[in-house]
């Protein structure tokens, strides 16, 4: 299955963990770490693997846990608490380098162990951005990170805190300062160059859908597949805007088809357009996450 949307669900919250079921998103993120206060922290570790126990079919949705970061002491308990219900992966806030993802998967290899579950099934998704150590280490994902990690989103609002900034983003236009503009890019680049799935940032506006749209299509525009997302309302737009449509689906077929009819031929004119490899490279990613969602929603 490949995830479009990722809810965030707050691990502590019966009404909300009971709305997740049954929405529209490709994953649930029960949540242990920033929508808990410290006080409910053992009853939500209770509670997300009570979930998970009672949702072992996930074919129409797969079930993360986020737990606290490495640097804390609640990260291990979190751990140790949800590994009975098999989550199909560990959401890893707060990353100082690659070396936190691969301690994250050894400390999976000893609790798959301890619950009889196949070493290795549980994936990572890191949150690549949120202190300010992070900017200067994102190679460290080049140099050797463990195959659980299938995807890597950033953050621009624990990177705000990390970086002593007042604020994130340029009054004047709204847009994200360039710090995190970086944020992004490395995220992006880094999350390409090692195969694993780039996916958007929160879009903190739940109520304007339409905003969270335009920001969609600018991610996908700009390479990243999915985006997060805090309210229910939010996950039928963002599987929206990450499915291809008739007429792009229509289109890279024809890309393809032109270039099976010619071949040898590395560069070929279609509709008055020149195209070459990079045009067929993307019409082929395209037909390839088409078939990724079938598969997922058969
Ligand atoms: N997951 C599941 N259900 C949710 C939900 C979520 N993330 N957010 C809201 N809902 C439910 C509400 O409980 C409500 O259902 P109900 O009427 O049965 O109680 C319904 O959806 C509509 O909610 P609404 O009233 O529009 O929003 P709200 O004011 O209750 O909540 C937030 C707003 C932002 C507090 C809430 O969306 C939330 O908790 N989001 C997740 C935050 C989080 O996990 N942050 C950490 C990652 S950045
Ligand atoms: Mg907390």
């Amino acid at each position: 299955m490949i995830v479009r949307s990722w809810l965030f669900v707050p691990g502590d919250s019966e009404r909300k963990l009971s709305k997740g079921e049954g929405n529209a998103a490709d994953a649930l993120i029960l949540d242990l770490e920033d929508s808990v206060s410290d006080d409910r922290q053992d009853i939500a570790r209770d509670m997300v693997r009570d979930y998970l126990q009672a949702r072992p079919d996930r074919s129409q949705q797969q079930l993360w846990v986020r737990v606290n970061p490495l640097d804390t002491d609640l990260s291990l308990p979190d751990l140790a608490a949800v590994m009975p219900g098999a989550p199909d992966g560990i959401v890893l806030p707060k990353v100082y380098s690659a070396a936190d993802v691969n301690t994250m998967g050894n400390y999976l290899s000893a609790l798959e162990a301890r619950e009889g579950l196949d070493i290795g099934a549980t994936k990572i998704h890191c949150v690549a951005t949120e202190t300010a150590a992070s900017l200067l280490t994102f190679h460290t994902y080049l140099d050797g990170v463990t195959d659980r990690l299938v995807a890597m989103t950033w953050g621009g609002e624990d990177l705000a805190a990390a970086l002593g900034a007042s604020d994130n983003r340029n009054p004047a236009t709204g847009d994200y300062d360039d710090p995190y503009l970086m944020a992004k890019s490395l995220c992006l680049s880094t999350a390409r160059a090692i195969d694993v799935q780039p996916v958007g940032v929160v879009f903190v506006d739940f109520r304007n859908l339409d905003g969270l749209r335009a920001e969609c299509l600018r991610d996908r525009r700009a390479g990243f597949f999915g985006k997060i997302a805090i309210h229910p309302a939010q996950s039928e737009v963002i599987n929206e805007a990450f499915t291809p449509s008739e007429d792009e689906v229509a289109h890279a077929q024809k890309v393809i088809d032109v270039f099976e009819q010619n071949p040898g031929l590395g560069t070929v004119g279609l509709d008055g357009k020149m195209l070459d490899m990079p045009h067929l490279k993307q019409a082929r990613n395209m037909m390839a996450i088409v078939e990724q969602i079938k598969a997922g929603n058969s």
